[in-house]
């Protein structure tokens, strides 16, 4: 294989030379057709070190694969280049693929290229309102800078709801339908998507790597470290303790009913946050259905910063200074009346 040159013996090449031996010692070897990938994909230690010396692990969880939203989907589906084996190095996967699979309600092929419209709509478009390019478009994310592979994330509510797969439900399913595959996949398929598939957290964490970067906060002209402030306040912290009913990025910054993609900048009077609309996520009926549009004005995004938002940030100093104040001279008192209560003699100065 002219890809496997060996560059520096390191453990992963050791490894990687060891599960080729294995692979190649497994008689059905021979028979290694397209399709077969796990063949060799399968062995935890397929791995190597990149052109950056970095380790890439090129090793397929079958089970987890297997429970992914792609699971269906074979894998030169999606590593179209892949045409023969043993391999050349693979090409990086494009999302919007037209995939083998047919979606049933308008038989047509199915693909992705839907939602890159959304995003083409939304505030993480590369080009702005006249189409011309934005300045610094490498920095707006693409399909795979926010999405992993997908797990199936399914719900039980026969008689409570709670996470997993109701074994009751389940068994109805079975008295007219006799395939146990087919009715896995298409109870795992809409139970996973009648809920986030992800928790509060894990979107919060997936908008961070950019949020938080303080170069692209700059370059872009945005006000705050957006995932981090959210950490701050009540919401983010309820998120952190995985309370699935708390808010996260999306509650407020698509409008409901909208596709999950079209988060706009807050300057666009169509965008949940506009200062007009505001007030409305909040009062939704799944949140604070009673609040008047004045709760819009809490700062679901302050940080302890004076110039991003000084009324917390003087807010917070008074805090300190009370506390502090009050309690560095306590704790100096009860000291001081340790000490006396151990060495009752003790005195600083010698008497004459
Ligand atoms: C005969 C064993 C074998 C089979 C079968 C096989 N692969 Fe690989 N694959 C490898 C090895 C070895 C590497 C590491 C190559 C390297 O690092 O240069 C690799 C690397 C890869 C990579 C990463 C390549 C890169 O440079 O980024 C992808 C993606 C991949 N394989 C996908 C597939 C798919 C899809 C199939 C099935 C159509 C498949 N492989 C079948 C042995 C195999
Ligand atoms: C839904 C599309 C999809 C399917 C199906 C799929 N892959 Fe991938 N695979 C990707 C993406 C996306 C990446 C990330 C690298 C990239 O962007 O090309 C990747 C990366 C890889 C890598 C390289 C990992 C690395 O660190 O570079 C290997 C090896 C691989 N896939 C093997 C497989 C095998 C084997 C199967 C079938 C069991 C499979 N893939 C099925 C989309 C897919
Ligand atoms: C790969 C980087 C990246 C990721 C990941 C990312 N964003 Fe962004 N986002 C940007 C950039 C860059 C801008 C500025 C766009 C502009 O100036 O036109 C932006 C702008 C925004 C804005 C508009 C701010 C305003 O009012 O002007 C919102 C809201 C937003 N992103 C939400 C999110 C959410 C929610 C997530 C996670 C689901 C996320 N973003 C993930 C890069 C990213
Ligand atoms: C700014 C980050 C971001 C980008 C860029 C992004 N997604 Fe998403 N995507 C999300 C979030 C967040 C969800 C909602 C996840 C949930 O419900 O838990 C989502 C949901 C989805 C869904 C589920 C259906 C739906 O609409 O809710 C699919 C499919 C999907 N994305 C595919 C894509 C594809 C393909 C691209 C590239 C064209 C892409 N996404 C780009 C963040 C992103
Ligand atoms: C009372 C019998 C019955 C029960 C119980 C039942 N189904 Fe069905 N299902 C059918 C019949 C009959 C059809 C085909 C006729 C139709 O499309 O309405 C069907 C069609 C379907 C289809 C559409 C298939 C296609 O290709 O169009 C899906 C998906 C499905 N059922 C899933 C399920 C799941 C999942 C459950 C359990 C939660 C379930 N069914 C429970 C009788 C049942
Ligand atoms: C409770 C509702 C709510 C949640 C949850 C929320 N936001 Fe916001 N976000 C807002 C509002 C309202 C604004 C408008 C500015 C303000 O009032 O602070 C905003 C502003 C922004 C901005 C623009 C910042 C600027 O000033 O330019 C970005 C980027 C952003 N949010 C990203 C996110 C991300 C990423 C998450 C998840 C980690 C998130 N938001 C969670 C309500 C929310």
């Amino acid at each position: 294989m002219r890809e496997l040159k060996i560059t520096s013996v390191t453990l992963p090449t050791f490894t990687l030379v060891l599960s080729l031996l294995m692979i190649f010692l497994t008689p059905d070897v021979y028979s290694a057709d397209i399709g077969n990938c796990l063949l060799c994909h399968k062995y935890p230690g397929l791995s190597r070190v990149d052109e950056k010396g970095k380790l890439r692990l090129l090793y397929i969880n079958e089970d987890i694969f297997n429970n992914s939203v792609h699971a269906k989907v074979k894998c030169e589906g999606c590593h179209l280049d892949i045409q023969k084996i043993p391999h050349d190095p693979a090409k990086k996967v494009d999302c919007l693929a037209e995939c083998h699979i047919k979606e049933p309600s308008s038989e047509q092929k199915f693909s992705h290229k839907d939602i890159e419209k959304t995003v083409a709509m939304s505030v993480h478009s590369k080009y702005d309102k006249d189409g011309k390019e934005k300045k610094f478009s490498e920095d707006l994310p693409t399909c795979k800078e926010c999405h992993d592979e997908p797990l199936y994330r399914p719900i039980s509510f026969f008689k409570q709801v709670r996470a997993g797969i109701s074994e009751l439900s389940l068994s109805r399913c079975k008295s007219c339908h006799k395939k146990e595959d087919f009715i896995y996949k298409f109870y795992n398929h809409v139970t996973s998507r009648m809920h986030r598939t992800r928790n509060p957290l894990n979107i919060a964490e997936s908008c961070s790597r950019c949020h938080d970067d303080l170069q692209i906060i700059k370059r872009h002209n945005l006000s705050a470290k957006a995932a981090f402030s959210y950490g701050e306040t009540f919401h983010g912290k309820a998120a952190r303790f995985m309370d699935e009913r708390i808010p996260d990025c999306l509650d407020c910054h698509v409008k409901k009913g909208d596709a999950s993609h079209l988060m706009l900048s807050k300057e666009n009077p169509e965008s949940a946050i506009h200062e007009k609309n505001k007030g409305k996520i909040c009062a939704s009926i799944d949140c604070h259905p009673s609040a008047s549009p004045k709760l819009a004005k809490y700062g679901v995004h302050s940080e302890f910063s004076l110039d991003r938002s000084p009324a917390q940030y003087y807010f917070t100093v008074f805090f300190i200074i009370l506390t502090g104040g009050t309690l560095l001279p306590l704790m100096g008192i009860i000291l001081l009346d340790l000490i006396r209560k151990l060495f009752p003699n003790a005195m600083i100065r010698r008497r004459k």
